[in-house]
């Protein structure tokens, strides 16, 4: 999609307002040359004029009513454009910033892992911002100028080729130098914009890592680092700021040189008798007022151009394809029961690099599973695979006989509860962090999930209860009242397939079991999986699947596993304290 494609598609939504400012742009152009020339046949009357000065109205009334009229009209449709605009601009920014987030929104999870969410919201900002200004540039400034131009020079002919034509050399001379220049300057100030935003997501990243930064005492590095790119930012600034300063300079010369052929044509018409007084005084003033408008032109082509190549960067947000999408009429997921199949997965995070490697497995509804192995072993990765937050390479993932990717991905998540390790809550207050999958659920509801996750304690005894903000990602919370938190929207959420992925893992084992209770609820009559490294957790469960490298090494119930004496045995056998260690490195001695 180009710019051009892309904004016209938004001025086509406001067609009519759109239209309007164009006519009124052009009403303004005819403003600039009219008014003057209402002017100068007011001078030619009265350098002429021998009659009786007291009836001077009678052959001066046409051009000051022209005149008058010309400018009502102008300063009416000025400010007839304000109105429009009014109900224009709030509305295309809108529709923009609206369009672009959806865009954003359905992008892959491997985009957002790769892309700072800084720079994203940037680049909508930077779209919303910079679309209106071209707009409203091109309509309101640039076009009814041309417009003005062209008008003049045809006014100007009527007196003489000459003028016409030396306001039109120059105008194409001008203009030409500042469309040529202005790509030199759109490239240096592409460059500015490129850096400015790597600029902007290292701050970003830094400020939103600040605890790490504190914890490791860092805040000199991460601002050494800051600075390193701030150094490119001010060299590109100032690479950007020079090449203006020269284009402005070298602009100036063709104006100079047009003034004198000007003047001397006028002085030799006004010689020969074919320029009047008023001629002489329209096609000055014309000109300079020209002159002034065009060299505004000029100047505006390198921020014009800046703020095109600031959307160009921005749209590159919506011309990178979505990754994951939902197929053409496809059909919502219905789980009636809730088995799940890996059918000859095949999936690598990085092409040639399988992690999963002709994977097959059938969860049958309502079993609950439990998933152990080092640390990186892929469980992770399983899970979200059952969320199609990845595509496979081959294979498929069935679940109750249909294939996730040939459902709409909303009605696969909104049918699966993911409770994540580290959950990170929205900047809102604590009820609708819980209500977020039901924005509906009545308080009683949301009393009722908080009171079965435990976290209704903590809540209440905070003096805002479930209105307190619970600050930027939850960050004024604990991570295992963030934990809790989570489970109680999972509650809510209430969906037929269950993920734990280390939900309880900052729990304490007091709290733990008290919200095992209520898992153990939540569980029954639902295919439900559960990733833990306090494998006590999982003694209870139907099933353990033994994750080694991405393969399944094991499968079998608790007993079954420690009696066959493998990997889980080894595992078991590892937990001092009830916890794996990060990799086979650390096995205990034999
Ligand atoms: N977004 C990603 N891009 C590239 N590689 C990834 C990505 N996420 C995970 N991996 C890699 O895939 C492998 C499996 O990761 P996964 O998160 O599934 O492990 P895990 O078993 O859940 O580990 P843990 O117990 O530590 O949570 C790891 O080697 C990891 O480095
Ligand atoms: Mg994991």
């Amino acid at each position: 999609m180009t710019l051009r494609s892309f904004l016209f598609s938004f001025l086509r939504r406001q067609k009519y307002s759109f239209l309007f400012l164009v006519l009124i742009s052009l009403m303004w152009a005819v403003e600039q040359v009219l008014f003057p020339y209402a002017v100068k046949m007011i001078i030619d009357v009265l350098a002429s004029y021998e009659g009786d000065r007291s009836q001077v109205y009678e052959v001066l009334a046409f051009p000051l009513w022209l005149g008058a009229g010309v400018w009502i009209a102008s300063i009416t449709a000025w400010r007839t454009a304000d109105v429009i605009e009014y109900f224009f601009a709030p509305r295309f920014q809108a529709n923009i910033r609206e369009a672009m987030t959806q865009y954003v929104f359905s992008h892959s999870h491997r985009y957002f892992s790769e892309h700072l969410a800084g720079s994203i919201a940037n680049k909508i900002g930077d779209m919303v911002r910079g679309a209106y200004y071209i707009v409203n540039q091109a309509v309101r400034f640039f076009f009814p100028n041309l417009i003005a131009v062209l008008a003049t020079a045809a006014v100007m002919c009527t007196i003489s080729y000459v003028f016409g034509a030396i306001l039109l050399v120059w105008a194409a001379v001008h203009l030409f130098l500042c469309g040529y220049f202005s790509r030199q300057c759109d490239d240096v100030a592409n460059e500015h914009s490129e850096i400015k935003s790597m600029l902007q997501g290292r701050v970003v990243d830094a400020v939103s890592n600040f605890i790490t930064v504190r914890l490791f005492a860092r805040s000199s590095h991460e601002l050494d680092n800051v600075r390193r790119y701030q150094k490119e930012e001010i060299r590109a600034h100032r690479h950007m700021l020079l090449t203006i300063g020269k284009v402005r300079a070298l602009l100036e010369i063709p104006c100079l040189v047009m003034i004198i052929i000007e003047v001397y044509f006028l002085i030799k018409g006004w010689q020969e008798g074919y320029v009047s007084t008023g001629d002489a005084v329209f096609v000055l003033s014309t000109t300079l007022n020209l002159m002034y408008i065009l060299w505004r032109v000029g100047m505006e082509f390198p921020a014009f151009y800046r703020e095109i190549g600031v959307c160009q960067q921005a749209l590159s947000l919506i011309r990178e394809p979505h990754e994951i999408t939902d197929r053409k009429d496809a059909p919502a997921l219905v789980i009636t029961q809730g088995q799940i199949a890996f059918e000859n997965v095949f999936f690598a995070y990085n092409k040639g690099q399988n992690l999963f490697c002709d994977k097959n497995i059938v969860i049958p509804a309502g079993q609950r599973v439990g998933l152990v192995g080092f640390s990186g072993s892929g469980k992770s990765t399983f899970v979200n695979l059952i969320l199609r937050m990845y595509d496979l390479e081959s294979g498929r993932i069935v679940i109750d006989g249909q294939d996730i990717a040939h459902v709409t991905q909303d009605s696969l998540r909104s049918q699966v509860s993911l409770i994540p390790q580290d959950p990170i809550l929205f900047h809102r207050s604590l009820r609708e962090n819980i209500a977020y999958a039901k924005p509906d659920a009545t308080d009683e509801e949301i009393i009722a999930a908080a009171k079965q996750a435990h976290c209704h304690e903590f809540i209440m005894a905070a003096p805002e209860g479930y209105a307190a903000i619970v600050g930027e990602r939850g960050v004024k919370l604990s991570g295992g009242q963030r934990q809790r938190i989570a489970i109680a929207r999972a509650i809510l959420k209430d969906a037929p397939i269950l993920i734990f992925d280390e939900a309880t893992s900052s729990l304490d084992s007091f709290t733990e079991s008290a919200i095992g209770r209520s898992m153990e609820a939540m569980m029954k009559g639902r295919t439900t999986i559960v990733i833990a490294h306090r494998l006590s957790t999982l003694t209870s469960m139907d099933r353990l699947l033994v994750f080694k490298d991405g393969s399944i090494a094991e499968d079998g119930t608790h007993e079954a596993l420690l009696a066959a004496g493998g990997h889980y045995a080894m595992l078991w056998n590892m937990q001092v304290g009830g916890f794996l260690p990060d990799s086979t490195t650390e096995k205990a001695p034999a």
